[in-house]
């Protein structure tokens, strides 16, 4: 089998590994790839903004199955359009992705499935939004409608911040260009999971749970990023707990999607707040995490493949997945900077050091490869992952490979996985 995948960060190297893998595979493509999938797939150019790009490139390879890694090419139609070709894709329509890409539809749609989340209303104009305000408690969280890269939430800790930041929202002065709906939520408190499951439109199979580290700094302070580390336990959630979610959330959901005539195939990601009134969904992602997707499947014993195929095909209920019991965790390093602006271009040095480490599995966010060399080539540079009998033997596995790599400005968190480590047994 050829496999296409589309994407080029952390997330997509680990797809392509755990691809790789498979004895069913005979080629791999990644697009456009980056240094890191280089050295185990063939990578090509495609405009990943561009749907025309997109197929034309799906067309000319002929895959047996197109795996699409990032929301963008979702929101913009891929699976759709491929399906409409005859080509094999595991993603959901453009209908089905709106639970990511629009976060009020989401809401809309947690409320008439009775969908645990926190309470919300959607505001399309500035006196809808000051009303809302005026009813909610401070803390509350404003949060743009779209997709934002993870910069469309805010959480306020008093009214009068969130009015600026709904203002700066609708004035399009905080994301570039103007929202057209905005969220005003309850802020929620509690540990934060991610509950990622597969599904096939009708069935859903979870994957094993992560925790991921969003701020910058250690002690889960400083400005959001796309995820700086992550961890995956047997611990994270009892099977009493995972019984519950997928009862409570993640079936209904694509059940949910399926009787409004937009059946959801693809990756369901639950991004959960675990309160004391219960887990409530704080986010829906249509797609796999980054980089949850990299401490997950360093876990799955299954073929993916196998797996992916028959959501696609839409017979998942016949699957069932293995996984290595004990944890994994990985470790991100990224360029001086970020989430603001950084420098690229910087060599990086000590990656086969690195990887010789038992266990370990360098996975590239942000890189490029030029005459053998690596350079950095993006905020995420790339991350250390680690499979293990233990959180702590992983952790430490993952903190030794990520010692050997060195590139000018590097920065990473000493800290992943310290609420696991603090929790009370
Ligand atoms: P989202 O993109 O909606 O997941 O929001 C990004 C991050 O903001 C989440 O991972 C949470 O850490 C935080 N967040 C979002 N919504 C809430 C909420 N209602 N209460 C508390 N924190 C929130
Ligand atoms: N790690 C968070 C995300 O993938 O959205």
């Amino acid at each position: 089998m050829k496999i296409l995948i589309l994407g080029s960060g952390g997330r997509e190297h680990a797809l392509a590994w755990a691809v790789a893998r498979s004895q069913r595979v005979t080629e791999v493509v990644c697009a456009p790839g980056n240094g890191g999938m280089a050295q185990i797939a063939r990578c090509v150019d495609v405009d990943l903004k561009n749907l025309d790009s997109m197929v034309q490139l799906a067309q000319a390879e002929d895959p047996a199955l197109t795996i699409v890694g990032p929301e963008l090419p979702l929101s913009l139609g891929v699976a759709d359009a491929l399906a409409a070709r005859g080509l094999r894709v595991f993603g959901p329509t453009r209908a089905a992705a709106m639970l990511e890409t629009s976060k009020g539809f989401a809401k809309r749609f947690m409320q008439r499935h009775n969908i645990p989340t926190g309470n919300y209303a959607v505001c399309s104009t500035v006196a809808e939004f000051e009303k809302a305000v005026d009813i909610f408690h401070a803390p509350m969280v404003v949060k743009a409608d779209g997709l934002a890269a993870g910069k469309g939430v805010i959480v306020c800790s008093s009214r009068s911040t969130a009015f600026e930041a709904g203002k700066s929202l609708f004035s399009g002065e905080l994301l570039g260009a103007a929202e057209r709906q905005i969220v005003v939520e309850e802020f929620l408190e509690g540990d934060e999971i991610s509950f990622l499951c597969l599904s096939d439109g009708q069935h859903v199979v979870p994957l094993v749970p992560a925790q991921d580290h969003k701020r910058i700094g250690e002690g889960d302070t400083g400005p959001n990023t796309g995820g700086m580390g992550v961890y995956s336990t047997d611990e994270l959630l009892e099977p009493a707990m995972t019984d519950w979610i997928l009862r409570h959330i993640a079936e209904p959901t694509v059940r949910g999607m399926a009787d409004e005539d937009t059946p959801f195939v693809g990756v369901l990601y639950c991004g959960l707040m675990m309160t004391a009134r219960g887990p409530q969904v704080l986010e829906f992602n249509v797609r796999f995490g980054d980089p949850e997707t990299q401490a997950i499947l360093v876990r799955l014993e299954s073929d993916l493949v196998t797996a992916l195929e028959a959501c696609a095909d839409g017979r998942l209920s016949a699957t069932e997945l293995q996984w290595a019991s004990g944890a994994s965790a990985c470790v991100i390093a990224s360029s001086e900077g970020y989430p603001g602006s950084y420098k690229t271009g910087f060599p990086i040095n000590g990656l086969d050091a690195a990887a010789r480490i038992p266990g370990v599995q360098v996975f590239h966010s942000g890189t490029t490869r030029n005459s053998g060399q690596f350079f950095t080539a993006g905020g995420r540079v790339l991350g250390t992952t680690a499979a293990a009998a233990t959180l702590e033997e992983a952790l430490a596995r993952a903190y030794e490979a990520m010692a050997e790599i060195q590139f000018d400005g590097i920065y990473y968190r000493r800290d992943i996985g310290h609420r696991a480590k603090t929790k009370k047994p």
